[in-house]
């Protein structure tokens, strides 16, 4: 049986005692039932997240790390460093992250690698542009950035990978891919992992879906057959509208 998974992506938002208060409010929401929920505050909460989070059963992941294991990279963490403090799960290849900074699969392929080397698991985040959908060409976007980043590691590496396909245009847009959008793409990586391994690796592969998930849609899109949760941007930052989503699974 595939993890259910729903991880909310805090980017860069939420002060300290935001980031406190957003995190014991999830807290008293009550019994989030067997989903497995991750939440990504920024590096500098972190430790604090993961201290406030520690009686609980909510896991704290960073939105990023870097490529290298130390050295002189001004301004940049390690995943060393994300370890020394508790933290197991990376998000990775973030389309904000592509956009704006500049990564692309060679780099990606590295922080997947280095991820792996400390042992934490790693959301990987890809999708399409909305010229790539107009133009039907979503299905080799995806293909292309999945298997450069990721087919070179060894069928025992998946069990740390989690997929999250984030078409562009439905992230923080208010339009999401339809459930039956959602559902097709997953299929088609699935299948695609199947055919680069096998199919018992495929199946076990978490795919989750991000791009404006909200408590009114949440169900629909997580009810697909190869939908296994969510990868949550604005809502997450609302703890009643984010344990809707982690309870409409
Ligand atoms: P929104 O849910 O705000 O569209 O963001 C999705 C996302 O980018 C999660 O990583």
């Amino acid at each position: 049986m595939r993890t259910k998974i729903v991880a909310g992506n805090w980017k860069m938002n939420n002060n300290l005692s935001e980031t406190n208060t957003l995190i014991e409010s999830l807290k008293s929401q009550g019994n989030l039932g067997s989903t497995r929920v991750i939440v990504a505050p920024s590096y500098v909460h972190l430790a604090q997240a993961v201290s406030l989070t520690s009686d609980s059963s909510i896991e704290v992941a960073a939105q990023n790390m870097h490529e290298a294991k130390s050295g002189a990279f001004t301004g940049e963490v390690s995943p060393a460093m994300l370890s020394s403090i508790g933290i197991e799960t990376v998000i990775l290849g973030h389309s904000e992250r592509r956009a704006y900074y500049g990564e692309n699969d060679a780099t990606l392929a590295k922080k997947v690698d280095n991820a792996l080397d400390h042992d934490m698991d790693v959301i990987f985040c890809f999708g399409e542009e909305l010229e790539d959908r107009k133009s039907e060409n979503h299905f080799e976007v995806v293909k292309s950035q999945i298997s450069n980043a990721l087919f070179h590691l060894k069928a025992s590496a998946w069990a740390k990978i989690i997929l999250a396909y984030e078409p562009v245009w439905a992230i923080g847009t208010g339009e999401t891919a339809s459930p039956d959008q959602a559902q097709e793409m997953h299929a088609f990586i699935r299948n695609l992992i199947q055919d680069q391994y096998d199919a018992s690796l495929a199946d076990e592969v978490s795919i989750l879906y991000g791009g404006s998930v909200k408590p009114g849609n949440a169900q629909e899109i997580f009810s697909k057959q190869d939908v296994d949760g969510g990868l949550i941007g604005g809502a997450a930052l609302n703890a009643a509208d984010f344990t809707t989503i982690i309870k409409s699974i």
